[in-house]
């Protein structure tokens, strides 16, 4: 089916909902497949293991949730960290991937009093760093870029549309 990537506050997560109840699928999200598995919240994760045990996690569990071929799948913003996670999603045979892409200051607002991010403590300029640090990881892992500064019900309509 199709796999969404992109920065924090894109939309992922709203969109791919949004996505396979009209599309009539199963809805996946990494992150909250995580959690689930885990059975503990991602900052505990972050605090226990560091980022670096966490890119482990979220690695391993993208390798189980891809083989969902018929899912909508939405992914976390740093996914596209590892290169073998980023050709995985580029050459997985099956899903369509989808860079939802914004500007940063858009994405930023959204998310920026959101305690569950962890890689948001850092404040705004070390996350304008991050997010322009990984543009390119995000399009290098993506078979097409999407515009998410748009309402959700325009994103699905695009997304739908190159389905076709
Ligand atoms: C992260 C994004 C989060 C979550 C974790 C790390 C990142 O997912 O996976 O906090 O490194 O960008 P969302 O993109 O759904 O916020």
């Amino acid at each position: 089916m199709m796999i969404l990537t992109g920065f924090m506050g894109s939309g992922k997560t709203t969109v791919g909902r949004r996505l396979a109840e009209r599309l009539k699928k199963e809805f996946i999200d990494l992150d909250h497949y995580i959690v689930e598995s885990e059975g503990r919240p991602i900052p505990s994760i972050f605090e226990s293991e560091g980022e670096a045990g966490f890119r482990e996690i979220e690695k391993e569990s993208l390798k189980k949730i891809i083989k969902s071929t018929d899912a909508v799948i939405s992914t976390g913003g740093g996914i596209i960290t590892y290169e073998e996670s980023r050709s995985l999603l580029k050459n997985n045979g099956h899903h369509t991937v989808y860079y939802l892409s914004a500007p940063f200051d858009a994405l930023y607002d959204r998310i920026k009093d959101d305690e569950n991010r962890p890689m948001l403590k850092g404040g705004y300029d070390a996350a304008k760093a991050l997010y322009e640090s990984r543009i390119a990881h995000y399009e290098a892992a993506s078979h097409y870029a999407v515009d998410a500064s748009l309402s959700v019900e325009e994103t699905v309509e695009i997304i739908e549309d190159l389905e076709k």
